[in-house]
This record gives C-alpha cells, structure tokens and sequence, in this order.
C-alpha cells in the first residue's frame, strides 16, 4: 500500500506554541544485506535489512520559533554542527526541508535551529547520514505530534519517521526501528515497503539482538565516492539486473538464520554481501577501490582465526575502508581478545568502536 502523507491541514494558526524544542538520539545501522541502487524519489532497487547500532549515534536538537504569518516564505534555518556553522550540511537540510513542505507545510511558519552532533569522532569514516537523519526525521514527526496530537500511535509515529528519513538518505529509513530493520519490498517480510523500514526485532534470535560489532578503522579519510554517485553507477551497471534478484534471494536464506541464530549462515552472507558491493563498485564504470591494502589483511587475519578456532566471526563492510567485525556475545572474550592482539594495533591511530546491536532511538527530555 502507498502512502502519501501530504497534508495541507498540518499549518499552525493563531498564536499557539510560539517556541520550544525537541530532542532525539538515533543510532546508525550496518546494512547485512545491502541497499545499492535507487530510483524515483528515494526508492530502492532491492530490499535491505540492517544491525541497528549503539554507540555509533547522533543527537539532533530542534529549536523552533514562530515567524511572521506567511507560508510563502522559504525554508528558515541555522544549522550547527558539533557546536559550530556547518553551510554545506546547512544546504543539504534547508533542501530536504523544501522537498516535504506538501508533508509539513507549518515548517515554512518557522525559524528552525538546528543542534546535531555525532558520539563517534567526525573524521572515524563512519557513515552518519543514517543517523543524523534519521534525528531529524524524529524531530520532525515529534513536532508534528506536539502540535496537532497526531502520531500518539508509536507503530504509525516510526512508521512516518521512517518514511521522511528515506526521503532525507535511504539507509536512514532503517534506523527508527530496534536491534534490526527491513526496507523495501520482500514477500518473506509481512508489511515491507519500499516506502519505509520495518521492525525485525520480534523474530530475531537472541543471539542475534544481543551481537557484537567492532568497528576498525582503517582509514578515516573521506570516501572517494559519495553515496548518491555509487547508487547512480547501478543505473548503467551491466550486472544491475542480477544484482537486484541475487539481493532478494540473498534476503529469503537470511532471515531463517536470523530467527534461528544460524551464524555460520548470518556470517555467510554478511561477508558476500559486503564483498559484492564492493566488487559492484570495482566494476563500475568508473570505477572505485574502497579497500585498502589494510582493510584486506584484516579480512585474512579474521579468517584465518576463525578457521583456526572455529569461532563465530565474521565481517562486514560500507562503501569504505573499515570493518566492521560481527560475533555473538557469548564469545566476546577470546574474539576481543584476538581482535586487542591481531587486529587493532594496525587500525589508524589503533582506534576502534566497540559497538553493538542497539534498542533504537530515544527521544530526551530536557
Ligand atoms: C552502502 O543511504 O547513504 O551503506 O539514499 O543516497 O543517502 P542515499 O544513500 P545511503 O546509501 C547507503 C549505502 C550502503 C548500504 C546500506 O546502508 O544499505
């Protein structure tokens, strides 16, 4: 089922809340089987399913204050950034916000002061588009909330959140939602849309929700390719087709071993997955190598210990250099021991993230 969620109804009259604000943190999320390749307004070629995170988050304040009466008048915005100006996040917004005045029309009757900061280090080359708007979508619907008394549902509220946050970055569409999140279309997913993310948690396996993820980093450096180009080489890509069904099939063996903890089968396809999208990259014309020569000897040095010991460890990789290293809590100890020893003294700067599979995103109240 479509949705469509403009409304022209949602515009604030009289004088009522003159000013105030919001607060969410929402984690970032580690896509399993991955979204590459998009089409129409935000729409994905192929479903996905992610690892929502922890530690890895952002925190997105919301500052409004009525203006003069007029919804001619633009978008109205400052934007800070880890407590300083950032013009070019700015733009990027102040666009976004243009783009869903049919959805939120009284966000034209005000000024908007945005305060967003990251918990991981601004140059960790972790990916914050998903976490960043993935707030600001919850800002929004939580403002929506507070002046009409509308979304008082939590399934319709994060199902809206979900939804304005694809439109802001797809990936982020997976972050409303606890421990995992499915988005786009799959006949093994009850209710999956390619218009929002949904919950996965209910069928997860225990060792599932309670996984480990450690992000090494690499190299902190910028991407070479943004998010949108790399999306954009799949539209003239020669093995797009292929892609796209192997993505769906890869989807129906995956979520069997998430609800039953299979994790010689989760590690499987978390591996390919991340390795195709990375050879989907290295095909493309042009063409990208986001690896480094580090990020492969890390890959032999976690295979080369799960073979020797038979552990459940495993990786995964964005569209960038660093790992992220996936294993069950009940064998925290001897992998982390491993990973102290073998693995992190060759990250840059020895510096990695201990995260994990996270309960979603919080709203706080000041
Ligand atoms: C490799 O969500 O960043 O992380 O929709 O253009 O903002 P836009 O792209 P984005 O793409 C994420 C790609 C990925 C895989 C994934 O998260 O599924």
């Amino acid at each position: 089922m479509s949705l469509d969620y403009s409304n022209s109804q949602l515009i604030l009259d009289t004088s009522d809340h003159p000013q105030g604000s919001v607060t969410w943190r929402s984690p970032s999320n580690l896509a399993i089987i991955k979204y590459w390749g998009k089409h129409g307004r935000q729409l994905p070629r192929n479903p996905s399913i992610s690892l929502t995170l922890d530690a890895a988050h952002t925190t997105t304040t919301l500052h409004y204050h009525r203006r003069e009466e007029t919804t001619t008048q633009g978008i109205s915005l400052d934007l800070f950034f880890e407590g300083e100006p950032a013009p070019a996040f700015a733009d990027r917004i102040k666009r976004y916000l243009e783009s869903i005045g049919d959805i939120y029309p009284f966000l034209r009757q005000l000024h908007l002061t945005i305060h967003t900061e990251n918990s991981f280090p601004h140059s960790s080359g972790i990916a914050s588009s998903a976490s960043a708007m993935s707030a600001l979508a919850l800002c929004l619907c939580s403002l929506e909330r507070h002046f009409f008394d509308t979304l008082e549902e939590e399934q319709a509220f994060l199902t809206k959140a979900s939804y304005l946050a694809r439109l802001a970055s797809g990936s982020a569409a997976r972050s409303v939602f606890p421990f995992m999140s499915a988005w786009g279309r799959h006949g093994d997913i009850a209710g999956s849309s390619d218009e929002y993310g949904v919950p996965y948690a209910s069928f997860l396996h225990p060792s599932i929700t309670t996984m480990r993820n450690a992000i090494l980093i690499v190299s902190s450096g910028t991407k070479s390719v943004s998010s949108t180009a790399g999306h954009a080489l799949m539209e003239t890509h020669l093995y797009a087709t292929t892609r796209y069904m192997q993505a769906g099939q890869r989807m129906s063996q995956l979520l069997p071993a998430l609800q039953h903890g299979d994790w010689d089968l989760f590690g499987q396809i978390a591996e390919n997955e991340a390795l195709t999208l990375h050879a989907l990259m290295m095909a493309s014309n042009p063409s990208y190598l986001l690896m480094k020569p580090m990020s492969l000897q890390l890959i032999d040095s976690i295979r080369k210990f799960r073979a020797d010991t038979g552990l459940p460890v495993y990786f995964s990789l964005d569209a960038g250099p660093n790992l992220h290293v996936l294993y069950p809590e009940s064998h925290a100890a001897e992998i982390e021991a491993f990973l102290k020893a073998d693995c992190i003294p060759f990250c840059e700067k020895e510096t990695w993230i201990a995260d994990r599979a996270g309960a979603g995103p919080k709203e706080i109240f000041n």
